[in-house]
């Protein structure tokens, strides 16, 4: 069963590469129809961080933000095209607009509208927990940064919202696409099987 995932890339450094890794291993090992979607700042930080080559040769169906609906992502979302749309990772920006209602930007557009069809999405922000992380800087050096709690309050708002579901890192995609498969395939037979039961005589 093919997994048809809409995965939006925002302008956020950290957890880049483990986000990048983990989606290039899974698409190796499942039956995955991957289309990235990068937030402008999104593009500008994978080329920042050189793994712009890298995600082009993994998955080249991706696309650039050139306006809120452009491209219309949202459209293909609500007509049932993905099977989920993914955030990975997220800016405290981008958690914030989702919190907030507001929809100016092609990923929290996409978010919102998912959310209003009922399509899930899944979230991994950067900042989700008070205290200090330690962050990579696109040349290699370790930044030390003190989460704000705006940040995390907006993270807690995402976690109350329907249609919505905060990872805690970007490795919990594993179990959600095995999920995802599970309840697709569990679907697919229990369809044919009331199909031949259509079609049986008597
Ligand atoms: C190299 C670089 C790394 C960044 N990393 C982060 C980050 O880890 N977390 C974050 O919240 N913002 C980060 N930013 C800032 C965002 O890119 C900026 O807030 C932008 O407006 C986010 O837009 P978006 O949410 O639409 O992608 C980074 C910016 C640059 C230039």
């Amino acid at each position: 069963m093919t997994i048809r995932i809409a995965w939006g890339i925002t302008g956020c450094g950290d957890h880049l590469k483990e986000s990048l890794d983990v989606m290039k291993e899974l698409t190796i090992e499942h039956d995955l129809d991957v289309r990235v979607f990068l937030s402008e700042a999104g593009e500008m930080v994978v080329k920042w961080y050189k793994l712009y080559k890298e995600l082009k040769a993994s998955f080249p169906k991706t696309y650039s933000e050139r306006s809120p609906n452009v491209p219309f992502l949202v459209g293909d979302l609500q007509l049932g095209k993905y099977d989920f749309l993914l955030i990975m990772p997220s800016t405290s920006n981008t958690v914030g607009k989702i919190a907030a209602g507001i929809s100016d930007t092609l990923l929290s557009n996409a978010a919102a509208m998912a959310m209003k069809a009922k399509v899930r999405v899944y979230i991994f922000p950067a900042d989700q927990k008070s205290g200090e992380i330690t962050t990579d800087l696109p040349g290699g050096k370790k930044l030390t940064l003190t989460m704000r709690d705006v940040d995390i309050e907006a993270v807690d708002k995402l976690r109350k919202m329907p249609f919505i579901t905060v990872m805690g890192h970007p490795d919990e995609i594993r179990d959600i696409i095995r999920n995802h498969i599970e309840t697709k395939e569990i679907i697919h037979s229990s369809s044919v099987k009331e199909k031949n039961r259509e079609i049986e005589p008597g």
